[in-house]
């Protein structure tokens, strides 16, 4: 099968990341490698990006799309940029982006389990040598941090009923696939339907406890210091509020502090013209910062 993800705002970040046209650059969401395609490509000989992603299926498809040397690929979260550094003697990097949540790569195929249209087991994670899946957390979490992770990560309106539906579902028998999980929530929505989906919200929220993505940028955000050189710059694209005020509220800090400044005051979207070709971009939203 020929897996695509469209890299999204290419341009807009290439602008304002690749200063330094034979620097060093960190692609902390590898995915498919397409944003990482596109810098090389305007890069010189010596640049070199490392190339950073939770998932290996994703890295394999990669490095085998992007078949360039200056990229080296680490099978890791991002957080673990710090101890690459360390262990490769380097000091810094020119620039770095955190292209955050799931590939296109990763939602279009079933056995992932995060597709809402496919049926396919309900796994949800980035990581598959991690231990934790949404099955795990569908049928053994407790009714309270089900209710808790569905309002927090979902922001979901019926997170108590939704909650009360699994723990009664899962007492006659395991919820084992999406399309039994995706059922469930259509029943306590009685087949009512808004601009998307029903459960759209408890995927999304069932995703972000099982990678626990928001702990995850949060200490990405708290480690710029160490990875970002005098004058290098980090742009964060984000898909949803959750993760965007936490990028909003951090950039805001760091630049109150004065050691960095803000290039983007407001989230830059993309061009319409970019939403209209690929449905994904329609809630991206890019924040970039330079370290003084
Ligand atoms: C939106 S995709 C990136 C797509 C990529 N920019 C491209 O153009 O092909 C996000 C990727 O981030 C990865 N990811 C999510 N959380 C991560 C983390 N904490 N560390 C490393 N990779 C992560 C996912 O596995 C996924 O492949």
């Amino acid at each position: 099968m020929q897996w695509t993800h469209i890299p999204i705002m290419a341009k807009e970040i290439a602008d304002f990341l690749l200063k330094n046209p034979n620097g060093l650059y960190v692609d902390g969401t590898l995915g498919l490698g397409g944003h990482s395609r596109y810098f090389l490509n305007l890069l010189g000989p010596q640049a070199r990006i490392l190339g950073f992603d939770k998932d290996q299926e994703a890295l394999q498809i990669a490095q085998e799309r992007v078949n360039d040397s200056r990229l080296s690929v680490y099978h890791a979260s991002y957080n673990k940029i710090p101890d690459v550094l360390e262990q490769l003697h380097l000091h810094g990097v020119d620039g770095a982006l955190f292209d955050l949540g799931l590939s296109s790569y990763q939602l279009d195929n079933p056995t992932r389990g995060f597709s809402i249209l496919q049926d396919g087991p309900l796994d949800m994670r980035f990581d598959l040598s991690a231990p934790l899946t949404a099955e795990t957390i569908v049928n053994t979490w407790p009714l309270n941090e089900l209710e808790r992770i569905l309002l927090e990560y979902g922001e979901e309106r019926q997170a108590t009923a939704i909650a009360l539906a699994i723990m009664k579902q899962r007492r006659e028998e395991p919820i084992r696939t999406t399309a039994q999980l995706k059922n469930l929530v259509e029943k306590v929505y009685h087949g009512r339907r808004g601009k998307t989906h029903p459960a759209t919200q408890t995927f999304q929220a069932l995703r972000i406890a099982c990678n626990q993505e928001l702990e995850a940028v949060a200490q990405m955000l708290g480690m710029l210091d160490q990875i970002i050189k005098s004058g290098g710059r980090v742009a964060v694209l984000t898909f949803h509020s959750l993760e965007d005020r936490l990028v909003k509220n951090c950039f805001k800090k760091l630049a109150q502090n004065g050691d960095w400044v803000l290039l983007t005051k407001h989230a830059q979207s993309p061009q319409y013209d970019e939403i209209r070709q690929n449905r994904r971009a329609r809630s991206a939203k890019l924040r970039v910062i330079e370290r003084k």
